[in-house]
């Protein structure tokens, strides 16, 4: 996983965009993001690209954290369908949270497989919030904030 770069938009931008991706979204954050509002997205928040390095570094997913003001941000992982089940999901989020111990997930609650994968990377559950999201954090409390 790397930091995205400029000559990463074009890839950044499909995978936004991708059904699979919007089909996990929360509430608002599903709609198909048109030029405009693709350049904000790519510009509000930081990305990593998950490459697989044995296919000459080929991007297959991405990383994004933000919600800036919250202790570690907040993180969202995506890996495209057909590169789905092979550990990058997993494996991404476990260097994220070594460097961010303090992001949180939010997910939805019928997204099963993505709570199993934010827990491999060593997440845990914290909370319902009883409007059909989950709440993981990379570490458990206490410290001086209330997600
Ligand atoms: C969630 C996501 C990032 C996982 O990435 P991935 O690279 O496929 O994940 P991994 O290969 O590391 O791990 C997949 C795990 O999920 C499990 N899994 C697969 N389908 C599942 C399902 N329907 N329900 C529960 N677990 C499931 C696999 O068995 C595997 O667990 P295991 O290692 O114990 O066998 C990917 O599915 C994705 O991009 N989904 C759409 C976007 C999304 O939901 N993002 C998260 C929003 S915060």
């Amino acid at each position: 996983m790397r930091l995205a770069i400029l000559e990463d938009a074009g890839f950044l931008a499909a995978a936004r965009n991708d059904n699979a991706y919007r089909a996990a979204g929360l509430r608002g954050m599903s709609s198909l993001l048109d030029g405009v509002a693709m350049g904000a997205w790519l510009s509000s928040g930081r990305l990593w690209v998950i490459e697989d390095q044995k296919v000459f570094g080929m991007p297959v997913g991405f990383v994004r954290q933000d919600q800036m003001d919250s202790p570690g941000g907040d993180v969202t992982v995506f890996v495209l369908p057909h590169h789905q089940n092979r550990g990058y999901g997993t494996g991404a989020l476990k260097i994220f949270r070594e460097e961010h111990p303090r992001a949180r997930a939010l997910i939805r609650k019928d997204n099963a497989k993505s709570q199993k994968v934010f827990e491999h990377a060593g997440f845990q559950f914290y909370k319902d919030q009883g409007d059909g999201v989950v709440v993981y954090l990379g570490s458990p409390l206490p410290w001086p904030w209330i997600p």
